[in-house]
């Protein structure tokens, strides 16, 4: 099976994409086709049978033809009856995970996906999965409706709160591929983007042995280029602009070393450590204004991350 994918279709990326595609194709290919012979009929119908002078009566002539009426309900039927049993076969395979299967819990919130571990490490917005083998995931969400889609992979599934919902694929090749949130979840929907990082399975091995990510330390990395990537692909970019205009929370521009005013009425002077809290414990301090919105990312950043945030942050002047 070509793994290309086609006009309508991104790259085949699991394991079941060829089927998906294939099951598409033939579904698509009968509709051109009926759309065609139809068309056709209707148009030739219409010249053929078009009344000829204005005195002609209105045919008086049409019968019934049994063979006729048997053949439209007939052929129809059949091929429904085939999309319906190939489909459902298709679906079967795509939902029900291989007993083998990798686990890995997924947990959808207002605006980010946060992955954990069988080793007990967590990433934010990158799941990272081994080439060749199965991996399920377990979803659930803390708030409301979200949706996980991998377009590649040919998985979606809806993620609920209070329930769990799962999917399941094996990724072909090493390589980065897009998650999107495709049901609307609030002003943040459009940013609610991770990417699936599958990595050749004995570096998969290595990474949960030692329960680190790779890109997760930043090692080597400038801080502020680094907190500027950060702040999309950690979607702070769906609740705070840099730009000085307000959103969801406070907007980054000007923020550090600015006196705040808190619901309390406090007043609180930005440095790191208000940062670094207002991050992990989101509700700790509130500013006057502002609704208790923030998810807390506690044990979802890496404390490189955490500081590379802070360093961009600081540089937004
Ligand atoms: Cu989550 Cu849309």
């Amino acid at each position: 099976m070509a793994s290309s994918g086609s006009f309508w279709m991104p790259e085949q990326g699991s394991t079941i994409a060829a089927d998906v595609d294939t099951l598409f194709d033939f579904i698509y290919y009968l509709n051109v086709i009926f759309f065609v012979l139809i068309t056709a009929a209707t148009i030739y119908f219409v010249v053929k049978y078009k009344r000829k002078s204005d005195d002609q009566l209105a045919s008086s002539n049409v019968g019934h033809n049994t063979a006729l009426e048997a053949a439209w309900t007939f052929v129809p039927l059949v091929l429904v009856i085939i999309c319906f049993v190939w489909g459902f076969r298709v679906f079967l395979d795509q939902s029900v995970a291989p007993a083998n299967a990798l686990e890995v819990q997924v947990k959808a919130e207002k605006w980010k996906w946060n992955f954990q571990y069988s080793n007990g490490s967590q990433t934010l917005n990158e799941l990272f999965a081994p080439a060749g083998r199965p991996v399920k995931l377990v979803m659930s969400s803390k708030d409301v409706l979200h949706s996980f889609f991998v377009p590649n992979f040919r998985i979606k599934s809806d993620v609920v709160p209070n329930r769990y919902t799962s999917v399941w694929f094996e990724a072909k090749e090493p390589g980065d591929y897009q998650i999107y949130c495709t049901e609307y979840c609030g002003t943040g929907h459009s940013s609610m983007l991770a990417t699936v990082k599958v990595l050749p399975a004995e570096e998969f091995d290595k990474a949960m042995l030692k329960g680190e990510w790779p890109g997760q330390s930043g090692e080597g990395r400038d801080p502020v280029e680094w907190g500027k990537e950060l702040y999309v692909s950690k979607t702070c970019n769906a609740c705070h602009s840099v730009d000085g205009s307000r959103l969801v929370g406070p907007s980054f521009k000007g923020l550090f070393g600015k006196d705040e005013k808190m619901t309390d009425g406090a007043t609180v002077k930005v440095d790191e450590n208000y940062i670094r809290e207002s991050i992990m414990d989101p509700n700790a301090k509130i500013v006057e204004g502002y609704a208790p919105a923030m998810p807390s990312f506690a044990g979802q950043l890496s404390d490189g991350q955490t500081d590379a945030l802070i360093a961009y942050i600081k540089s937004l002047k």
